[in-house]
């Protein structure tokens, strides 16, 4: 893996402008070369500004969102309609305000039960990797174009949290996982994934993140306390955008 990159912000909102610049540049190179875009988005509040501002000038005529799939890195195993919802969040602050066909969007189905939904979501990914690709040759694991993540006070990324079999799983793409701490059931992309990726970008704003920052960033690799290392593309490019308060603690 490259080593990443980090690019420390005064704020959310220069956050969210080099975070839009970004998905506009690989969306608009993914279209030119290769027909279409595929993005993994992040749920949680962090990327909200982002979202806002893709969908806004001037960011918004800069892609031609018919060309856009857009997936989940994870999601919270409620309806697509409920406040908790990864998927309603995005709709709210980016997918409402585009023309994006919904055979484009392709949620996390959680209104079904935890292991059905993650079921469900792998064949999604089979079938969107697969085009072009003969029965034999099968689905090779996606490799996203880009996909967004965000970090937990407690160094969780996607729903891969400490001390959770998720973060081991070698083969499935999607699992389901039960946190203890939320009391809740999860679905998530799985590492297998995540580091298949072409780009990854973690977007990661508050003072009370920076800390556990510190640790993941500059720390020894402990993935079972710090999930968020075991994000290392292996033939991609990872890139931390951090507000100033959360690299408060990272030298760069
Ligand atoms: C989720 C996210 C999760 C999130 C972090 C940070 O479903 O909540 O996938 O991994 O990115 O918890 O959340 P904030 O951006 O709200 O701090």
């Amino acid at each position: 893996m490259r080593h990443p990159s980090i690019q420390v912000h005064p704020d959310t909102e220069s956050l969210a402008r080099v975070a839009a610049e970004q998905f506009v540049a690989l969306a608009q190179e993914a279209i030119t070369r290769r027909g279409r875009f595929s993005v993994a988005l992040a749920g949680g509040s962090t990327p909200r500004r982002t979202y806002e501002r893709l969908s806004d000038e001037p960011f918004a005529s800069q892609v031609d969102w018919t060309r856009v799939h857009v997936f989940w890195g994870d999601e919270r195993c409620v309806p697509p309609d409920h406040p908790e919802s990864n998927y309603r969040m995005a709709r709210e602050t980016l997918l409402d305000r585009l023309t994006i066909p919904a055979s484009n969007l392709h949620r996390i189905p959680c209104e079904q039960a935890p292991e059905q939904a993650a079921a469900a979501y792998e064949a999604t990914l089979r079938a969107f990797f697969a085009e072009g690709k003969t029965p034999s040759e099968g689905a090779p694991i996606p490799r996203f174009d880009l996909i967004l993540l965000g970090m937990g006070e407690d160094g969780h990324t996607a729903s891969l949290f400490p001390g959770t079999a998720a973060l081991h799983e070698e083969e499935r793409w999607v699992v389901a996982t039960y946190v203890e701490k939320l009391g809740a059931w999860r679905v998530t992309l799985t590492p297998v994934v995540l580091n298949a990726a072409a780009y990854v970008t973690f977007l990661v704003a508050g003072k009370h993140k920076a800390q556990r920052l510190r640790e993941v960033l500059m720390g020894p690799y402990q993935p079972d306390r710090l999930p968020a290392q075991i994000v290392r593309p292996h033939r991609g490019h990872l890139t931390w955008l951090l507000s100033v308060e959360a690299a408060r603690l990272v030298q760069v």
